[in-house]
């Protein structure tokens, strides 16, 4: 495994919106390990192929719960209910934080790095990190929703 270097915000790759992935090989698994160690080191709790440099439907989350690694491959939210407001931020802002308003719980469908189907239910921390991550692969940014940000401590 190895660390990548993070896409900060500015970038155009950020605003591109991703490929669908089509090929379940090796290539695939060396992105998603990078991808898991990248966040794990940089304190993140979701990381998008996008922050990577890679324009592909990837995403890999771990909120350091029973779920562990989570890994998503062609991510699609098939349902969202209820409402939450709460601080958020992005490996590619660094030090940035805002209130962003979400869905308080959603389901997310994709496939896991085998091609195989799985399926999450997520709430709180998990159901947004869950939104934040499959906008990235959209072009969408946490920044876009923003309803007020956090002042930086000095
Ligand atoms: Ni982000």
């Amino acid at each position: 495994m190895a660390k990548r270097e993070i896409v900060r915000f500015g970038e155009e790759t950020l605003r591109r919106k991703c490929r669908e992935v089509t090929e379940f090989d090796e290539k695939l698994w060396i992105l998603l390990d990078d991808m898991y160690e990248t966040m794990i080191e940089s304190n993140g709790v979701g990381l998008a192929a996008p922050q990577v440099g890679i324009l592909r439907r990837v995403v890999v989350i771990d909120v350091d719960d029973d779920n562990g690694k989570i890994e998503l491959i062609n991510p699609v939210i098939t349902r969202m209910t209820g409402k939450q407001t709460d601080s958020e931020g992005c490996l590619s802002y660094p030090g940035k934080y805002g209130y962003v308003k979400r869905p308080n719980k959603v389901k997310v469908k994709a496939l896991n790095r085998y091609g195989k189907p799985v399926e999450y239910t997520g709430t709180g921390l998990l159901a947004r990190a869950f939104c934040h991550e499959i906008d990235h692969l959209n072009g969408i940014l946490f920044s876009d929703k923003v309803i007020e940000w956090i002042e930086e401590e000095n």
